[in-house]
């Protein structure tokens, strides 16, 4: 078989072993290179928010050479602000061209479905808008350096309980609306080079070899033409995936080219797959052949990024009497209680870890960013433990509260309590922290909670008595100094939920579904994941989607909202009033009202991270495509608009609306595909359907008075009989009307 690819030529002098060769790892971390044909070998790493190079093949996690360990996503997504996801992109793009590594194992933009999910430090968030264009934008910026993304896990992968076997067991809408949506916009504004397929099964077919979903959708849908790399280790048949369009298995090496060799000579396996995979292989080898070199990063600059960018990821969730900022020039007495001051936990376990070019502690940060402050320190507890010599420790450290002016205390999950490859049971910190810190705000009035944890934990019932709560997630390795920067107010809080904090975790929507039955995962709660949920059951929440405070207040000025052909634009002004420099982020909600599906009461549509200097005024517009207004119908078996009128909420957060306006849009035709088995009802919604159908019936006129004719419209028994099938009910009705007369009126029905 020929292409016009311009790599045709040199696929023509491969072997079948070759090319079979080229579609499975030479090593754990990079491909098969044919010096002959001038095909060289692609370096790949772990990835996302750092390089993990391992000086030698291992599962050991931490034997990584050193580089910049960057705010986990779940740091990065709190900053709602996709350009600052494009330099961390960059910076990262530098270190791999550094290091020879062609393409970086990221980003992971998986919904966070359950905040058990011990994978959720890696991915952006509940929602899939944000997790888009934050995922957009990393890979934006790192293949700017032209090194190649994956995006992964590619897809409906939110759960490491059974990660290698379970079925994601799923509706068409959440499907798409909610877990494919992300990966969809990635692919056609960023083009990855590769992309990832994940580990487990979607209804019931393991997504290496799921022909629908790499090929029908990646490919066909969305017209993808890069590399589809398996998750390491998740390809099951080589055959199947390879027919599917997995072009490569990872790691090698492996029995892939063996198996793969075998089919083509039994006849199971055209070897026009194999061309066009290799074909892809080869395109990929070219693309890494053209990466800059670069002698060296810059590490400190670097490492600036990182603090920055960790001052952007953490959430003011509290902030009573403006306790924080401290004055960095008080003398004062600052009480810094918990081992998480000293021994950050900045980064999640799993393939993510990267062994960090250094490592900020926020004790050193706070000791050093105050001068005239006394600084002490107790480290309250032992991390991953509790008896006799923790329970010294909280003493220890209640006794300091009592002494202190302001009282820092540093709680937060270990690397045993959340991790790739288990899910966590709940969503509580121990509960010696959770007592230590009741002991805490009994003793001092001025207790500041720092948390750092990579998934959401639940925050009722235990942190009323604090003055102020700073959620950190996982900063990174500058982690220490900003949040140093952060409460002596060198930075001003901008970060934002990605995640809903419920009051309690038997709230959460996956709650009874999550993590299924062994390997079976039902996605019970349909569209309705995150926020989408709590609205349209109107509960309470601790901390909405989208909230968090800031040092800076803000208003909202001349909010203005228009709809066209193209879509929803919305314009405002936002004043800073406040005398201090800040930033807020808008966000733009929509939902639909009346629709014929059911719909979150509002959903995410825009946003805008804007720096607001103090007193001042920025002017902002966003864009709302109208296409992101429509839902995925699965009767067309596609997206559709409604022609409806929309509520356009634009706020803070989800639950601090500023303004609403109402705007008409004009829907796309609807007219699902009918046939005998579609209703009555389905039938008669459509006038030509409809028409179609009485003619028929005209020229076989049943018996009126004795249940054979079809009742008036709008009757009770006409909407009793509405549910039935129109093959159903014309014999139940006892009419007999030929079949041909029948498939003329369908096709007739179903006219355009
Ligand atoms: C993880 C991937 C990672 C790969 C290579 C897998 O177990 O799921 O995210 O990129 O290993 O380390």
């Amino acid at each position: 078989m020929s292409s016009n690819s311009p790599y045709q030529a040199i696929l023509d002098q491969l072997t079948v072993d070759e090319k079979t060769q080229l579609l499975t790892g030479a090593a754990w971390f990079s491909t098969v290179a044919v010096e002959r044909a001038g095909i060289n070998t692609v370096v790949m790493s772990d990835g996302p928010h750092g390089i993990r190079l391992q000086e030698h093949e291992s599962l050991d996690m931490g034997s990584a050479r050193q580089a910049t360990c960057f705010p986990p996503a779940v740091g990065l997504g709190s900053s709602w602000d996709p350009e600052l996801a494009v330099r961390v992109g960059t910076a990262l793009g530098e270190e791999c061209r550094v290091e020879g590594i062609h393409v970086l194992l990221g980003p992971g933009i998986n919904i966070k479905r359950s905040p058990l999910c011990g994978r959720n430090f890696e991915y952006f968030s509940e929602d899939p808008y944000i997790s888009g264009q934050m995922g957009a934008a990393w890979v934006n910026g790192l293949q700017s350096q032209g090194v190649g993304a994956s995006l992964k896990h590619f897809a409906v992968n939110n759960q490491e309980t059974f990660r290698m076997t379970t079925s994601a067991n799923i509706d068409a809408r959440p499907l798409h609306e909610i877990y494919l949506r992300a990966f969809a916009h990635v692919i056609k504004t960023a083009k990855p080079w590769t992309v990832m397929c994940s580990y487990n099964r979607i209804n019931g077919v393991y997504a290496s070899q799921n022909e629908w979903l790499l090929n029908t959708m990646l490919r066909e849908k969305w017209g993808y033409e890069g590399i589809l790399v398996s998750d390491w280790g998740a390809v099951v048949s080589r055959t199947e995936a390879l027919k599917a369009g997995l072009d490569l298995e990872m790691p090698g090496p492996s029995h892939g080219p063996v198996e793969l060799h075998q089919a083509v000579l039994a006849g199971e396996l055209d070897e026009a797959f194999l061309d066009r995979s290799a074909l892809r292989m080869i395109a990929l080898a070219a693309l890494a052949d053209k990466m800059p070199a670069l002698d060296k990063y810059d590490a400190d600059a670097h490492h600036a990024l990182a603090r920055e960018v960790a001052s952007r990821s953490a959430v003011l969730l509290k902030n009573d009497g403006d306790v924080l900022p401290l004055d960095p020039a008080a003398s004062q007495t600052i009480a810094v209680i918990g081992e998480f001051a000293r021994t950050p936990r900045y980064q999640g376990d799993g393939s993510s870890r990267v062994t960090p070019t250094k490592l900020d502690n926020a004790l050193d940060a706070i000791t050093a960013a105050a001068p005239n402050a006394e600084v002490k320190f107790a480290p309250g507890f032992i991390i991953n433990g509790g008896g006799p010599e923790g329970e010294v420790l909280r003493q220890e450290a209640v006794e300091l509260a009592k002494t202190a002016d302001v009282v820092l205390a540093f709680l937060g999950l270990s690397g045993e309590d959340e991790s790739e490859g288990f899910d966590r049971e709940h969503a509580d910190i121990r509960v010696e922290q959770r007592d230590l810190l009741k002991d805490l705000v009994a003793v001092n009035k001025k207790v500041v909670l720092v948390l750092s944890n990579g998934a959401m934990v639940t925050l009722s019932g235990w942190t009323e008595g604090t003055a102020a709560i700073l959620e950190t997630w996982l900063l990174g390795q500058a982690g220490g100094s900003a949040t140093a920067d952060i409460i002596f107010g060198q930075a001003n809080p901008s970060g934002r939920l990605t995640e809903t904090i419920p009051v309690r975790f038997e709230d959460t929507p996956s709650y009874i579904n999550f993590p299924g039955d062994y390997d079976e995962a039902r996605y019970g709660e349909g569209i309705f994941v995150g926020y989408r949920y709590y609205d349209a059951i109107n509960l309470n929440v601790s901390y909405p989607f989208g909230y968090g405070l800031s040092y800076s207040s803000f208003s909202y000025e001349n909010v203005k909202v228009t709809s066209n052909a193209t879509g929803v634009q919305v314009s405002l002004d936002v004043r800073n009033t406040s005398s201090r420099d800040g930033r807020e982020v808008v966000q733009v909600y929509v939902g639909a009202l009346g629709s014929r599906v059911s719909r979150a009461p509002k959903e995410l549509r825009a946003f805008k991270s804007v720096p607001v200097a103090a007193g001042g005024v920025a002017s902002v517009t966003l864009e709302i495509p109208r296409e992101e207004l429509g839902y995925f119908d699965p009767l067309l078996n596609e997206w559709t608009v409604e022609g409806l009128t929309y509520r356009v909420y634009v706020g803070s957060s989800s639950r601090d609306i500023h303004a609403t306006a109402d705007v008409e849009v004009v829907g796309d035709a609807f007219t699902p595909p009918l046939s005998l088995s579609s209703t009555l009802g389905q039938w008669f919604d459509n006038p030509r359907a409809r028409q179609a159908l009485e003619e028929v019936l005209a020229k076989h006129p049943g018996t009126p008075g004795q249940g054979k004719v079809l009742p008036e419209v709008g009757t009770v028994i006409f909407k009793m009989m509405a549910g039935f099938r129109v093959n159903q009910l014309l014999p139940f009705m006892k009419l007999d009307v030929p079949k041909d007369e029948l498939d003329a009126a369908v096709i007739k029905a179903n006219q355009q």
